[in-house]
């Protein structure tokens, strides 16, 4: 069945005019895929990292900052669709702050620290073949955001979904777009290579990219964080950030016992014995926040010497080919993530920083939180938590809010005040009016909904 399913993918990407190189990548993952090789990382095998690298400890000298902001480039991660939200393009259109979305906030960050850098610091956004026109049509309403002859996005590869049954392309003639999808943003590698933006990028002297996901605003370039990748002349750093309760379920990182090599173990590679040593968050203390630092000559070399496959662990995602129709054929898309080439790179470095590097939008209910006065919009775009605050209120939505739609129709006012409050817990159909403050921990049941919670109220307190 799979050598079929090989041939028809190659077939089919060749005659799409997808790259070489990607092609040679999907092979490798659907060889991974058909074997039902698991990459499972046993807990014998790995060491616990007790300590970190604090970005808080570091001693910035102020010129080694600016020198290594003038040799980095920045890459923002904008392929994905945001579906678990219920949206059909990219996340980072959404307003997050009155009248700014994610785009305008990354656009107006990377000009406020081109100015006061004095620096080129290019940005160029990973788009898939379903965000990029979007996109640029977006970050039009930024002139001089475009640097140095350097595109503002570059493509992410496809690759047909497979029928889960098989493992051959599935068709769908109804729309044959769904019939592809983006590899994961494990692509970026690849993507980088193919579409000529790392040769680009090295010709014109940028020697390290910053690269982070477009929803995650704490994502700001930080001068220090440059100087010090600069420093460690490592191939290759990502931050973390310590795991509390709530992260127990995410990927850690740890050592691999045989090389001392960093990795990351998502929950799809432990065993079954290993969960509890997974889950604990004293033993395994940090989860990747997807921040990442590339040397980007190391990264040419890494890529020549392999012909241009990293060798990445697969993530199988199983889908259906609409995802709007749950009746529609299963099908599985090989993804890949970019975090775990933490593994590949020999010498990689990890750095802890602090949850305010980590501000990612996964749900409507931390858009809520960032769209209210628990945050600020402060100097050169940078979002902060309100001064009065130490940690980010916990909000959970109810079913009716899960969709961004239907989120916003039911607050058509904006979000609540949230300044004051530790948890707000929404149960049933709600919608908003205006003024409505959410103090300490504050409940709304579900009792006579679907409702509208008056002007002017006052939960919990
Ligand atoms: P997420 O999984 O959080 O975002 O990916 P998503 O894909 O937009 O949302 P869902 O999962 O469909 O609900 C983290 C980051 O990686 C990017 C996303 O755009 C986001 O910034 N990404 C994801 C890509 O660039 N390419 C991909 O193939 C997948």
């Amino acid at each position: 069945m799979d050598s079929n399913g090989l041939e028809s993918s190659r077939r089919l990407m060749a005659e799409g005019g997808v790259h070489p190189r990607a092609i040679a990548v999907f092979a490798h993952s659907y060889g991974i895929l058909a074997s039902g090789e698991t990459g499972l990382l046993a807990e014998p095998d790995l060491e616990p990292v007790a300590e970190l690298p604090r970005l808080a400890d570091l001693d910035t000298d102020p010129e080694a900052a600016r020198a290594a902001m003038a040799a980095t480039a920045v890459v923002k991660l904008n392929g994905g669709l945001g579906t678990s939200m219920g949206m059909d393009r990219a996340k980072s259109l959404l307003e997050v702050r009155p009248g700014k979305s994610f785009l305008d906030i990354i656009a107006e960050q990377i000009l406020a620290l081109r100015a006061e850098y004095g620096v080129g610091l290019p940005v160029v956004f990973m788009d898939s073949f379903r965000t990029s026109d979007d996109t640029l049509a977006a970050l039009a309403a930024h002139p001089g955001l475009a640097t140095d002859g350097l595109p503002l996005d570059f493509l992410q590869n496809r690759e047909p979904k497979l029928r889960s049954d098989d493992l051959t392309p599935v068709s769908w003639p109804a729309d044959p777009t769904l019939e592809w999808c983006p590899p994961g943003h494990g692509d970026i590698y690849t993507a980088l290579d193919a579409s000529g933006l790392l040769r680009a990028l090295l010709d014109k002297g940028y020697r390290y990219l910053f690269v982070s996901n477009a929803d995650n605003l704490g994502a700001r370039p930080d001068p220090a964080l440059a100087a010090w990748f600069a420093q460690s002349g490592a191939p290759f750093a990502a931050e973390f950030c310590r795991r509390t309760a709530a992260d127990r379920k995410g990927g850690h990182l740890a050592r691999r016992a045989a090389d001392g090599q960093l990795v990351l173990r998502e929950s799809a590679q432990t065993r079954p014995e290993d969960e509890d040593a997974f889950g604990d968050i004293d033993r395994h203390k940090f989860f990747n926040t997807n921040n990442l630092w590339l040397d980007l000559a190391a990264l040419d070399a890494v890529l020549q010497a392999n012909d241009g496959v990293l060798g990445l662990p697969i993530i199988r995602n199983v889908k259906t080919v609409d995802p709007a129709d749950p009746s529609s054929p299963e099908v599985i898309q090989i993804e890949t993530a970019m975090g775990a080439a933490i593994g590949v790179f020999e010498g990689a470095a990890a750095i802890e920083v602090d949850r305010s590097r980590f501000l990612p939008v996964k749900a409507t209910s931390d858009l809520l939180v960032l769209r209210s006065d628990a945050y600020e919009l402060v100097d050169g775009a940078q979002v902060r938590l309100a001064p009065s605050r130490s940690a980010a209120p916990l909000v959970e939505l109810d079913k009716p809010y899960k969709l961004v739609g239907d989120f916003d129709a039911r607050f058509p006012q904006g979000a609540p005040s949230l300044i004051e409050c530790e948890k707000l817990t929404v149960k049933g159909d709600w919608t908003f009016g205006r003024d409505v403050r959410a103090v300490g921990v504050a409940a709304v049941s579900a009792e006579g909904s679907p409702g509208t919670i008056p002007d002017g109220t006052v939960l919990g307190g």
